[in-house]
């Protein structure tokens, strides 16, 4: 089966493709590189021995969209392409609406002319907003989130809702990630943010290997037990996974029609403190930090109740904090300019 992934060039879209590639699924991957690099696929080439199809587009691209769905029978889409940084989202909220639920409506609308109805969406669990109590559940009301990158992901499961109650050929799959960090286990591919890291475990890294000075927890008075926030990370490779779980479930479902969700997280919430304490560990070396003011937008803790996955998927996360750790390393130290070394 041809899987087109929206997005693969990506940190989790890479990571994705290579378990696509070893479950014998065929990849064609539609990527603008405005957040990638063409490397991380020829080193997931080199990985499997097999090829990935790669077409460099944009998916509010609709000419061009269209295109490849003349050109490859596409039995699936998984649609990680999005912009992601949570901050610049408040400055420029308009390229995240226009790029994260415009350019989805574009796939979407392209997807159902050429009658391609099974669709797997990169959600978040910021879709829980501020109003849930953790652990987050599915059976939950979608929040609202304090971003306009939070919000387009609320907004494009709406779109997904109503596209379902409207289509009785859809077959949507919303996978609520929670934190992933880590790296495929060969240190060949793994997250190669632009400029500084937004996020905790490429900015840890990166002190670690001299590039940064030292890292900014921010707030250590949170309701939490020692102060530092708490969230659920999971290993990449096991999220990666997840989509290959969620692609097999829609194929074990010929019957199914509509959206489900699915948590994709390990149930553990875990400390910023303890994750420097787990990294410096893992690399026996300290990890000089600061306590700064707290981030604008960051929530207390929240962890994911991942049972539906679990039970319906038979999907678990199975790495454990040390092996996200190590991997992180060493992707890190083997690539310290990431992809452009
Ligand atoms: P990433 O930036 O590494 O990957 C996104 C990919 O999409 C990049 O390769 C980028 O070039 C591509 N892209 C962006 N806009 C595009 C467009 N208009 N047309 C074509 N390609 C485009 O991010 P990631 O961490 O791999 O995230 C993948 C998905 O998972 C995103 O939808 C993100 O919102 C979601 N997600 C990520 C996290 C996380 O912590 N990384 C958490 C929850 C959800
Ligand atoms: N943190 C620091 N210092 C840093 C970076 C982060 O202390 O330099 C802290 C944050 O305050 C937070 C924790 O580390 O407490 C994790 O922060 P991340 O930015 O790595 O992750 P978030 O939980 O804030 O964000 C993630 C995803 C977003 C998503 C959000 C809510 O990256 O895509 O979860 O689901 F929107």
């Amino acid at each position: 089966m041809k899987v087109l992934v929206t997005g693969g060039a990506g940190y989790i879209g890479s990571h994705t493709v290579l378990s696509l590639l070893e479950n014998n699924y065929e990849v064609i991957v539609y990527d603008s590189l405005v957040n990638s690099s063409i490397e991380s696929l020829n080193r997931v080439e080199k990985l499997t021995g097999k090829k990935v199809e790669f077409i460099e587009g944009d998916i509010c691209d609709k000419d061009k969209l269209s295109e490849v769905f003349e050109q490859f029978t596409i039995g699936a889409v998984i649609h990680f392409a999005a912009l992601k940084a949570v901050g610049e989202s408040a400055k420029i909220p308009l390229s995240y609406y226009q790029n994260n639920v415009y350019g989805t409506v574009c796939l979407l609308e392209v997807m159902e002319h050429n009658n391609v109805h099974d669709f797997i969406f990169s959600s978040s669990a910021t879709v829980y907003g501020e109003e849930n109590d953790v652990p987050y559940v599915e059976t939950m009301k979608l929040g609202t989130p304090s971003s306009p990158y939070g919000a387009s992901k609320v907004m494009v499961e709406r779109v997904l809702n109503d596209l379902a109650l409207s289509d009785s050929n859809f077959r949507g799959v919303s996978l609520r990630y929670f934190n992933p960090i880590g790296a495929h286990e060969s240190g060949q591919i793994g997250e190669d943010p632009k400029g500084i890291p937004n996020n905790l475990l490429p900015y840890v890294a990166q002190v670690a290997v001299g590039k940064r000075e030292k890292l900014s927890i921010f707030g250590d008075d949170y309701p939490t037990q020692d102060g530092s926030c708490e969230r659920d990370y999971l290993h990449v490779m096991d999220l990666a996974q997840g989509h290959v779980a969620a692609l097999d479930w829609l194929n074990r479902h010929n019957d199914f029609t509509g959206v489900e969700a699915f948590n994709l997280g390990t149930g553990n919430g875990v400390s910023v403190f303890a994750i420097v304490k787990a990294f410096e560990k893992a690399i026996d070396k300290t990890i000089p930090f600061e306590v700064s003011p707290r981030r604008a937008g960051d929530l207390p803790a929240f962890w994911a109740n991942a049972t539906k996955a679990n039970e319906q998927l038979n999907w678990h996360a199975e790495r454990n904090l040390t092996q996200m750790m190590s991997d992180t390393w060493r992707w890190q130290s083997s690539n310290p300019n990431g992809y452009l070394a």
